[in-house]
């Protein structure tokens, strides 16, 4: 049976996977030097006395009907019928590392396709595709995708969050019962990032193993981290259907979304870094290559206030400080004076742009900028035109009065009027105008997604997708960014059609950091939009120094979100700052390998970034809070080539630091910051760098040379 077993292996990763007589992963972790395949005679499992006499194994449809009792990864029915499926193989098809294993039931006329693909990064993405072979319509309540862990993983780390309070990270030990994260919010949410990290307890950024997943869909899922009562362990995610959504005539087909899956040997980063190199490589598509341009978004600096000399102004300001795209926010289109009125009427509002956009979009581009726009295409105001024209557009059901989210409704796009109607109106606004990027958002949570009665949230989801793809394929030159309210859209499946997620809609730097770095586990610093804003920060009314504020922005895709007439002298040349640092920064940002640092004090953040070459790396050092301790401890700097030297230096340090005055916690300097040494980076990994008692909500920049 030697052929049966099948080995893909990346650099870091095997993924063993028995194929007949059914399909079952054997194992997944560190890369396997000198396996053959006669060795998974050592993984026969014992049988336990007092359960069903044979051996249930977890296969990828973790079928019930073999006497595993945990959820299946399959269930449905022909009108009560064909309901407990047991799949078989009947076709095996290798590719180099892509592998597609075929598996039939034919009592129940159902037939699982899954693919698996073990990319050059160590990412493993998988999907199953099931198709009804009978006649009846095969009504499918539940499809994931299953993957085994092994017995010592076992505590999770996963995200919660709300709005302006996104990707704040949790960990739950994996003993009895197993964990569950469901979100129902029809987007991908704020509240529930589809992931899971499920590692050997105590697993840190540094240390420790770890099998990273990610479900990329915009929709609704479901993830589980599971343990059986015999000890085995699986994680197993999907798209959450809602009843009587998904009925396959005979001969159609549903697929899963991809899972994204990451495993690492010395814990969080490597995890990471395999998942921004597979973003980098697969995933992300931009334009054109050229550095990721730092933004002017006049949200948080006029709101709905459009009058276009202003705006010609804000735009004139925001070139001299270096910025390199102006995006006009909410409130350029017919009757939008707040949040009450007018999404649906995507027509330029002639009374506050009396000539136009064009005299707009013409000063932004002789100043050398790039010129973007905002829109909320999939949503309605009752207040509008379009309503009035078309109260049955809207995604809901018949006889319900469903609630508005922030005054407004959705726009039923499987309803193919609707989505000429916004291919039309949005192909209008980039083809008429001189458009490079589009800032797409969408603004409320989605009830009763009802379309002719039944429930429609995976349809709408696909449409939502293939608008993008539609307007991509119009508009190659036009860059997206992915915005909900901030943070409420972000994953792998948007990504494939837009280059920027808007993080969150709190600027407050402090927040931002625990924010950004919760983003971090599974995208690169150029996808993530992060402004500096106000320095009261309009999210919290929290105050922070502008160092913090363009310290906290540096390590994303750069911008600025206020209004720069408005601000005084100091502040400005703080923009002006951080924005040539950033620009100076990028290329290293965007490309290198990310690394977050352990720290034993938690009010203590530092992350940073080391070129692919290894010749130079820069590192953040965030005081978050008082410090624990009188002493904050060495840096000790990962991931620089341990054969050199480097040349350290300070790119940019609190004020009280950068005067060489004693701060308010600390009396001295480390010594070595009067005279920046040059250190082995065997030194720097091992002992490291001590360092300054930083004040609380303040920040260090350090750079690392090769000499
Ligand atoms: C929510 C977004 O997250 C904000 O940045 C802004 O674009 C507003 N919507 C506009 O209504």
């Amino acid at each position: 049976m030697e052929s049966d077993i099948v080995h893909l292996t990346s650099d870091s990763t095997s993924l063993i996977v028995r194929c007949a007589p059914f399909a079952e992963i054997l194992y997944w972790g560190q890369r396997l030097n000198g396996y053959s395949a006669d060795d998974v005679i050592s993984l026969g499992r014992a049988v336990p006395n007092g359960r069903v006499d044979v051996d249930a194994p977890v296969n990828f449809s973790a079928d019930s009907g073999r006497g595993s009792f945990g959820t299946p990864g399959v269930e449905g029915h022909r009108d009560g019928l064909d309901w407990s499926p047991v799949f078989n193989t009947i076709d095996v098809i290798q590719q180099g590392n892509q592998l597609t294993i075929v598996t039939q039931d034919p009592h129940a006329g159902l037939q699982l396709r899954s693919e698996l693909r073990l990319d050059d990064s160590g990412v493993l993405q998988m999907r199953n595709a099931l198709t009804s072979q009978k006649a009846g319509k095969y009504q499918v309540t539940r499809l994931a995708v299953t993957l085994p862990l092994p017995e010592r993983a076992d505590e999770v780390m996963a995200f919660h969050g709300r709005w302006i309070k996104e990707f704040q990270p949790h960990r739950t030990r994996l003993e009895h019962g197993g964990v569950i994260q469901e979100n129902r919010r029809g987007k991908t949410s704020s509240e529930y990032f589809p992931a899971m990290m499920i590692g050997h307890h105590g697993f840190s950024e540094q240390q420790g193993e770890v099998w990273g997943m990610h479900l990329g869909w915009s929709g609704n899922h479901r993830l589980r981290a599971d343990i059986k009562t015999d000890g085995r362990r699986l994680m197993q995610a999907e798209a959450l259907y809602f009843p009587g959504e998904q009925m396959l005539e005979q001969g159609e087909t549903l697929e899963t979304p991809w899972l994204y899956a990451s495993y690492s040997a010395s814990g969080l980063n490597p995890m990471s870094q395999q998942f921004h190199r597979f973003v980098r490589d697969q995933i992300l598509r931009f334009p054109a290559e050229k550095p990721r341009p730092v933004h002017l978004n006049t949200w948080e600096g006029i709101y709905f206030d459009h009058d276009p000399d202003y705006i010609m102004q804000m735009a004139t300001e925001s070139a001299a400080l270096g910025v390199e795209r102006f995006i006009i926010d909410d409130g350029w289109f017919r009757g939008r004076a707040d949040d009450r009125a007018a999404l649906g009427d995507w027509y330029l509002d002639e009374k506050k742009y009396p000539h136009g956009l064009k005299p707009v979009i013409d000063h932004v581009k002789n100043l050398g900028m790039e010129f973007g726009i905002w829109v909320e295409p999939e949503m309605i105001n009752l207040d509008s035109d379009l309503y009035r024209q078309h109260p049955e557009w809207l995604l809901a059901l018949p006889g319900y009065q469903q609630p508005s989210g922030r005054h407004q409704f959705v726009l039923d796009l499987n309803n193919p009027q609707v989505f000429d109607y916004l291919l039309e109106r949005m192909s209008w606004l980039l083809g008429e105008h001189d458009v490079d990027y589009v800032k797409w958002d969408m603004n409320r949570e989605i009830v009763q997604p009802g379309h002719q009665g039944r429930a429609a949230l995976t349809m709408q989801t696909q449409q939502f997708y293939r608008l993008l793809d539609v307007l991509g394929e119009r508009f190659p030159q036009v860059e997206f960014e992915s915005c909900a309210s901030g943070g409420g859209r972000i994953d792998y499946e948007v990504l494939k059609r837009s280059h920027r997620f808007w993080a969150s809609d709190n600027n407050d730097a402090l927040e931002r950091q625990i924010i950004q770095r919760g983003m971090s586990y599974f995208f690169p610093p150029e996808v993530m939009g992060s402004h500096i804003g106000n320095k009261l920060c309009h999210a919290t009314s929290r105050q922070h120094s502008i160092e913090f504020r363009g310290l906290t922005a540096l390590f994303g895709h750069m911008g600025i979100e206020l209004d720069p007439v408005k601000e005084g002298e100091a502040e400005r040349a703080g923009f002006a700052r951080y924005t040539r640092l950033h620009q100076k920064l990028r290329g290293l940002l965007h490309s290198g390998t990310v690394y977050r640092v352990d720290h034993p004090d938690d009010t203590i953040l530092i992350n940073g970034v080391v070129s692919q070459n290894q010749d130079q790396a820069v590192f953040l050092v965030s005081q978050l809070a008082m410090p624990t301790w009188s002493l904050p401890g060495n840096l000790r700097v990962p991931g620089l080539d341990t054969q050199a030297r480097y040349r350290v230096s300070i790119l940019d340090a609190p004020q009280l630091l950068a005067n060489g005055q004693p701060g308010h916690t600390m009396r001295k300097q480390p010594d070595w910051m009067q005279q920046p040494p040059e250190l082995s980076a065997e030194w720097l990994e091992k002992a490291g760098l001590a360092l300054p008692v930083l004040d609380p909500e303040s920040a260090l920049l350090l750079h690392f040379e090769r000499v």
